[in-house]
This record gives structure tokens, C-alpha cells and sequence, in this order.
């Protein structure tokens, strides 16, 4: 029964448009009314008619801990008591970048903003102000917010938009100096790099190192190293979309897992362990071209906002503890290890990918390696798979474009029920 949901929406669709505040959220490409969260607690979701749910969606990524760990919330209120924003610089904003910087070698110094969205449009802004050239590379289905010259052929809920992935409303000016090649294409890649007269124009190349916005794609062996490699030698910067991956498939992210440094790194969710936190950092040589130091503008009134920054903080300092994310990635395998199983038993036409602590299931497809590969993908049988786990209490990301997240909260019991369900699912409908 989900009836306060339903009135909820209702009420909610009078005065916010579709009834929600990012897209995804409506449940409309998966022909359902929307969920209604009311509270969360460790592995849980409620929603706002009382049914709970095993929650693998975690806020897209954000709740690293899950919802609502005792220190985290303890850290919030002590903030909030002694003033939520002061609008000048505060000891906790020193504290939560130096635990960043001690992770992540590629970044010397950084600037919180509030939302991935603002990180990847400063980065470029950085980029081309640091490089004087005018254009940037990034990778179809990968989704770096909705900055205008990055909303082409994107990931995430841009894919469900229309076939080209692209927004209407943008100038194409804003577009023009936007290039996209397929992820993993090794060829396509090193040929526009090799002989495009455009080659020497590129200020940088963004990608998402493991990408988590057309489901769970990590990138193929020396592809990663090609870009390194490929972007030094034309004079371009390397940019890591860590927003997801960053303190998520390790403690040093992607770019620690695949050895690669980035000139610049963009970080958001988890580090603000459920408030609206994102960073851009790289080497000093290069942050330095920002304001007040240089003369590539970024401000914001609430960035770096102490209250946030607490979350944050409290968030790192708990996935710092030894042994953190061994014991995740055993409740990962927990997870994947007996669907696989299931998937192979079947000899099912369907995949699953993961890095880390993100994992997606592809339905109609053996192998992703690029949005591309995307066009079998057999959307009805995830409406279906993603309705039979809601049924049982198991919340998902409601898109087929998205990864799914496992949190530390996540209980033995809970992920058994989980792949119960599943397991169930692949033999009687796939
Ligand atoms: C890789 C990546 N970059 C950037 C963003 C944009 O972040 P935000 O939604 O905080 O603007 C997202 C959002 O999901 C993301 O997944």
C-alpha cells in the first residue's frame, strides 16, 4: 500500500515540477508513482506509508555508511548548535581538505563547491583558463552533471531523454567545442589525437575512470594509461569524474585503484556524507590559476559550508578505519558472487558489472563496454526486475543507466534476502 505516497505526489506535482527535483526520481520511464522517503536507517528506507526497503541506491551513491550513522549525525547537530553558515573560511573546511589531499597524491589543493555539477564546470573552466585552448573531450554515457557543454550524448538521466542523449535549450555554441568518442575505443581516441588538426585546440579530456552513469562500465586494460599518456604528450589536462568513484571503489579512488594520476580530480557525494559537497583538485600549479590567486573565477556562498564539511568529515574519518573497505568488498562478494552463479547456470542473456562497492545488472547483454553496446539492452526486463524487487522490499536505482550501491550499513541478512530475490528473479524470467 503506498497510498500517502500517492497523495504526496499529488500534493507535490501542484507546486514542484513532476513532482520532484532531479528528473530520475519521478519513476516515469519505469511507469510507477514515485517513492516518498520519510526516514533511514542504516540499510533501510522508509517511505512515507511506513513500508521499508532494503535501500542499494544510498542517496545514488552518497551513503557510504548508509542512512543516518549515530556519528555522523552526532557531528551535525554539535555543527548546527554553533551556527549552520558564517560566509568566511572555517577550521573544518582545512580539516576535511587535508584528509582528501592525504588520499588523493594527484590533488595538492582543492576547492569545495556544492555539487558535482559546479566541479566538473569548474574543472573545464580551469582547464581552459590553465591551457588557453578552447576544447574538450569527453566520452558518450558518461554524465558529469548538467553543465551545458557536457550534456551531450550523457549518461544517466539524459539517456532516457532522447536517442541523442542531449538537452534542448542549450546554444550550440556552448556545444561546439564539446568532442565525444565511445569509451574503451582505443582506435577512435588515439587517431583524433594523432592526426586531428583539432588535437592541439583540446584543454582537457573528462571521463568518469569507472563509469557509473550508464550502468557499471570500468574501463578496458591500458585504456586509462593510453589517455595518461596521449594527454601529456599533446599538452591537454587529464580530468578524473571521481564524483561517484572517489572514496567509493577505495579509499584513493579510481585514479589509486588504476595508478593513473589525473592533472585535475572532481569528487562529490561521499565526501559529503549525504550534504551537498563536491571539490575540484589537482596539482597546485594548476588550482592555483583560480581566484583570488589567479583569474579563473569560482565562488559560492555556501561552498564549503561547515555543517556539510562535518558530515563529511565524520564520514572519512570512519571509512579511514582499518579493515573499512575489506570488509565491504566481503559483503560485496556476499552479493555478487552467487548471482553470477545464477547468471552462468542460466546461461542468461545478462551481465553484471562492478568495481568497488557499484554494481549493475545488463539485461540482453553478455558485455558493456560503451554506451554503444547499450542499443540491445533490453530496458522492458529491467522495468520488470526492477518492480518484482520493489514488491519485496528491495529499492534499487530506478534506472537501467544507473549503478547500484552497497553501503557498510548493509547487513549479512539483508544482502541474503537480496540475492534470494534475485537469484529467484534470473531463473524464473530470464
Ligand atoms: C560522475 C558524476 N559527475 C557529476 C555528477 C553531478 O553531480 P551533482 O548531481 O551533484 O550535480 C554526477 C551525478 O550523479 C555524477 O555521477
Amino acid at each position: 500500500m503506498r497510498t500517502k505516497s500517492a497523495e504526496v505526489y499529488r500534493k507535490a506535482c501542484a507546486v514542484i515540477l513532476g513532482g520532484v527535483n532531479s528528473p530520475v526520481r519521478s519513476f516515469r520511464h519505469l511507469r510507477m508513482e514515485p517513492l516518498i522517503a520519510e526516514s533511514g536507517e542504516g540499510d533501510l528506507l522508509r517511505d512515507v506509508d511506513g513500508n521499508t526497503y532494503i535501500d542499494y541506491c544510498c542517496s545514488w551513491g552518497s551513503l557510504l555508511l548508509g542512512h543516518a550513522h549515530p556519528q555522523v549525525v552526532k557531528g551535525v547537530c554539535n555543527q548546527m548548535g554553533r551556527g549552520s553558515s558564517f560566509g568566511v573560511t572555517t577550521e573544518i573546511e582545512e580539516r576535511l581538505a587535508s584528509k582528501i589531499v592525504c588520499h588523493f597524491p594527484a590533488v595538492e589543493k582543492l576547492r569545495f563547491v556544492n555539487s558535482g555539477t559546479e566541479a566538473t564546470m569548474t574543472a573545464m573552466r580551469l582547464a581552459r583558463g590553465y591551457t588557453g585552448r578552447p576544447k574538450i573531450v569527453k566520452f558518450t554515457g558518461h554524465y558529469h552533471g548538467h553543465n551545458d557543454a557536457l550534456l551531450v550524448q550523457a549518461g544517466s538521466g539524459v539517456a532516457s531523454l532522447n536517442p541523442l542523449a542531449t538537452s534542448k535549450g542549450i546554444n550550440p555554441s556552448a556545444i561546439a567545442d564539446t568532442v565525444c568518442f565511445p569509451f574503451n575505443d582505443f582506435q577512435k581516441i588515439r587517431s583524433f589525437f594523432t592526426e586531428s588538426p583539432w588535437a592541439n585546440q583540446v584543454a582537457g579530456v573528462i571521463l568518469e575512470p569507472v563509469t557509473g552513469n550508464m550502468g557499471v562500465v570500468p574501463p578496458e586494460p591500458g585504456f586509462l594509461e593510453m589517455l595518461r599518456e596521449e594527454t601529456s604528450r599533446i599538452g591537454a589536462l587529464l580530468i578524473f569524474d571521481e564524483v561517484i568513484t572517489g572514496f567509493r571503489v577505495g579509499l584513493t579512488g579510481a585514479q589509486g585503484l588504476y595508478q593513473i594520476e589525473p592533472d585535475l580530480t572532481c569528487l562529490g557525494k561521499v565526501i559529503g556524507g549525504g550534504f551537498p559537497v563536491a571539490a575540484v583538485g589537482g596539482k597546485s600549479s594548476i588550482l592555483d590559476c583560480l581566484a583570488p590567486l589567479g583569474q579563473v573565477y569560482q565562488a559560492g556562498t555556501l561552498s564549503g559550508n561547515p555543517v556539510a564539511m562535518r558530515a563529511g568529515w565524520e564520514t572519512l574519518c570512519l571509512i579511514e578505519e582499518q579493515g573499512f573497505y575489506e570488509r565491504l568488498k566481503k559483503k560485496m562478494e556476499r552479493m555478487t558472487a552467487p548471482i553470477e552463479e545464477a547468471l552462468q547456470r542460466k546461461k542468461a542473456n545478462a551481465c553484471l558489472q562492478q568495481a568497488g562497492s557499484m554494481f549493475s545488472l545488463f539485461f540482453g547483454l553478455r558485455k558493456v563496454r560503451c554506451k554503444e553496446d547499450l542499443k540491445a539492452l533490453d530496458e522492458e526486463k529491467f522495468i520488470q526486475f526492477f518492480q518484482y524487487l520493489f514488491e519485496r522490499g528491495i529499492y534499487i536505482s530506478p534506472s537501467s543507466h544507473e549503478a547500484c550501491f552497497l553501503s557498510s550499513a548493509h547487513l549479512d541478512k539483508h544482502i541474503d534476502d537480496t540475492v534470494d530475490c534475485i537469484v529467484n528473479f534470473i531463473e524464473k524470467f530470464l
